[in-house]
């Protein structure tokens, strides 16, 4: 076995997504201590506290203290590599919290058992669906009241359509939480419950004669529902888990340490290893082959004094070593990696080697963009990544009027990079142009960088626009002719409808069910 295929196959290369409170940098900071790679819980969040106080990031992230940068943590566990891409949440999510998802080969979806399956969640599922990525849950905080974990499963089987199939199953109801029975080998696990979970917990697994003797009312109860499961076949399966149509489901509580270990044993034991990645042309990249990678995020630091772009890559194929020239497919002009590193928050450390599976961010990457695919050897190009349905939308303008070329370049320069999408008016052009995003932040980036590198200021103000629809040059005239809706071009050349009202929409598409309305879903 060649080294590129050995080190393929022991890594794991994933990403948690959750709604924002429902525990995903809990979980993180528990994966790293039951790795061994912080001794302490907690590390996590210091980190996030000294972040703010570092000098050389983004002007931004310093002010609002948010991780706009943090990109993979890397940590070993069993003999595995672990890359664990972040997901932003809150206020800063944007276009990047999908794209990282392209780079990774499988998920695990948090949920609060209080809350169940919330809007975030869905949204970042949506892209997980669209790349059949396999999906494991961990219903978190049963520590906490919360709802009922079978109907917890019948919300996830029709919100997001995976077929949910426990691996463990809790014993006491959330709040009164005694532990789980371990599906495949019947085992009764004990919570335990150690302070804050600053340590890893001890595990105490108890015959199944004592805990029906101990737990009473409540083992009657899981060993009921425990029956259901078997008698519909809600049996893990690695089969349809890998062809992303069910999810083996783990029951714990984050903050308490309890079923930390059995997520990370399935990201070992069912989870997929970086594999041989698809190109353009649905040809496998051989994992042997030429070193190559794809660009899923390009960062621009907008320090003035530190003014580098990193792109960052996930390896394909082949071994990474810095310093190697690749080729970017777009350009066809040599990337040297003089500077390559990994990054985590504003931390970075040089990387010298890295293999498929594996982040790196690319230093001064000036001619990089999202979707680049770069290469050694033999030619490829991976897909493009999608551009994702905007949610919200506003309006830019230069605030020097004598700075317009600059303001056009950075348009065009913002578009083509993904900052945010541009869109024009077919008789305006550049005047006037409305920005979509998914996310807010992406303006605040999108004005900033307009700023500093383009030297034209902006005033960026939100628009009132709902939604947005595809239509075509007929559709056009007619919705023209109707208040409220406004005709864009993208940057690709399709025409778009922009809606102040999701009210009027709806009416217009029963009442003129001929004309070209089509939603914007993920990758159109
Ligand atoms: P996020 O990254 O998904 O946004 O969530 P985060 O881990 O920051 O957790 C959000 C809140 O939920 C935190 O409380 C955290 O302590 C709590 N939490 C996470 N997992 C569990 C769990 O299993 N059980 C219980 N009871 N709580 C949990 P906070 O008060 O916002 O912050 P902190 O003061 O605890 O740090």
């Amino acid at each position: 076995m060649s080294q590129s295929v050995f080190e393929a196959s022991r890594r794991r290369t994933f990403a948690i997504i959750s709604h924002p409170d429902a525990g995903k940098t809990t979980l993180t900071e528990k994966f790293l201590l039951y790795a061994g790679a912080v001794g302490e819980a907690g590390a996590v969040k210091a980190r996030e506290g000294r972040r703010s106080a570092t000098s050389d990031w983004m002007e931004m992230e310093k002010k609002r203290g948010i991780s706009i940068s943090s990109t993979a943590l890397t940590f070993d566990y069993r003999g595995m590599q672990f890359n664990l891409l972040d997901t932003p949440g809150h206020r800063d999510f944007s276009e990047d919290t999908y794209r990282v998802l392209a780079a990774v080969d499988s998920v695990v979806m948090v949920l609060d058992v209080a809350k169940g399956i919330e809007p975030q969640t869905l949204k970042l599922f949506e892209v997980c669906r669209s790349r059949n990525l396999p999906v494991i849950t961990f219903l978190n905080k049963y520590d906490r009241p919360g709802r009922a974990p079978l109907e917890l499963l019948d919300e996830i089987e029709e919100q997001i359509g995976l077929r949910p199939t426990p691996a463990t199953w809790p014993v006491g109801i959330p709040g009164d939480f005694r532990g789980v029975i371990d599906r495949t080998s019947g085992e009764f696990t004990r919570f335990t419950r150690t302070v804050r979970g600053s340590a890893i917990a001890p595990e105490e697994v108890i015959s199944t004669e004592q805990a029906a003797a101990e737990e009473g009312s409540a083992w009657a109860q899981a060993i009921d529902d425990v029956d259901l499961l078997d008698a519909v076949g809600a049996v893990v399966d690695s089969e349809s888990f890998l062809s992303a149509e069910s999810t083996p489901v783990f029951v714990g509580s984050a903050l308490t340490n309890f079923g930390v270990r059995h997520v990370l044993d399935t990201l070992v034991d069912l989870a997929p290893a970086a594999g041989e990645r698809l190109d353009a042309h649905e040809s496998p990249r051989s994992l042997d082959a030429g070193c190559s990678a794809f660009v899923f995020k390009v960062q621009a630091n907008m320090d003035k004094s530190h003014r580098d772009r990193i792109a960052f890559v996930r390896v394909c194929s082949g071994k990474f070593e810095r310093g190697m020239v690749l080729t970017c497919h777009r350009t066809g002009k040599p990337f040297a990696t003089k500077y390559a590193s990994q990054v985590f928050g504003a931390e970075r450390s040089t990387v010298d080697e890295a293999f498929p599976g594996d982040v790196v961010g690319l230093v001064n990457a000036t001619d990089l963009q999202i979707g680049d695919s770069l290469y050694v050897g033999d030619p490829v190009e991976f897909p493009a990544i999608p551009r994702f349905a905007p949610e919200v939308f506003a309006s830019a303008r230069p605030l020097d009027t004598g700075k317009f070329k600059q303001f056009r370049r950075g348009l065009d320069q913002l578009d083509s990079e993904g900052v945010v999408q541009v869109l024009r008016d077919p008789q305006q052009g550049d005047a006037n142009p409305v920005l979509a995003a998914v996310g807010q932040l992406q303006f605040e980036v999108f004005a900033s960088r307009l700023e500093i590198e383009f030297n034209a200021p902006s005033e960026v103000t939100p628009s009132p626009y709902e939604s947005i629809r595809f239509t075509d040059e007929e559709s056009a005239e007619r919705l023209k002719e109707i208040g409220g809706i406004r005709i864009m071009r993208r940057g690709d050349g399709r025409l778009v409808a922009l809606f102040e009202s999701r009210y009027r929409l709806q009416r217009l598409e029963s009442d003129e069910p001929e004309l070209v309305l089509e939603p914007i879903n993920v990758g159109t």
